[in-house]
């Protein structure tokens, strides 16, 4: 199958582009209620930023925009070792920093950056996920706002790709499984 046909590739729609943007406003609401002041928001790259730019159109505060890019080390995952390929081109000390990811899986990615953050010296440190996959969990994450809680399926779409591509799909769906077995 070609690329030319993301559709094809699709088992289930589980989130339209209009159930996101619904979910975008309620999110962005909710942190306009919540802050005062500046807030920091940091995207990790790639996944988040379809998510991220809805989400800051709809937060009614001033919002400053940086970006960090992690890896996992490969075959360490378990002791959540993470690699920092771009880091923040801001300071965060003393900022209210809210982190914007598009999923959370095992929560190494986030239990590891959350702690970079705070090293930091960030006044106040918070996450919002577009997604969550409680089942996998390994690492216990406060996430203060959440999208929508998944089952144990690989997603694509709105910033989430398998092998780089989908990324650009409006929605999210679930890929099919001839896709990568
Ligand atoms: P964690 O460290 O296991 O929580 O990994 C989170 C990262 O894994 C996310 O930021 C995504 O980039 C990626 N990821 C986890 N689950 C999926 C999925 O179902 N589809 C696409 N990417 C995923
Ligand atoms: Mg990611």
């Amino acid at each position: 199958m070609s690329k030319l046909n993301m559709e094809d590739h699709i088992k289930e729609v589980l989130f339209t582009e209009e159930e996101i943007q619904k979910k975008c406003e309620e999110i962005g609401a909710k942190i306009t209620e919540d802050y005062n002041g500046e807030l920091v928001v940091v995207g990790i790259l790639k996944g988040a930023i379809p998510f991220m730019m809805d989400l800051v159109k709809r937060i009614d505060r001033p919002v400053v925009m940086d970006f960090m890019d992690v890896k996992s080390y490969e075959g360490t995952t378990t002791t959540g070792e993470v690699r920092i390929l771009k880091d923040l081109s801001i300071k965060v000390e003393g900022k209210d920093v809210l982190i914007v990811e598009d999923i959370i899986d095992t929560g190494l990615t986030l239990s590891y950056l959350l702690e970079v953050l705070r090293s930091r010296g960030a006044k106040s440190l918070n996450v919002c996920t577009l997604l969550t996959k409680p089942a996998r969990r390994k690492k216990d994450i406060k996430t203060k706002y959440i999208g929508f809680e998944i089952e144990d399926n690989f997603v694509v779409g709105y910033g989430m790709d398998y092998n780089e591509g989908y990324r650009n799909l409006p929605y999210i769906g679930i890929l099919d499984e001839s896709v990568y077995i």
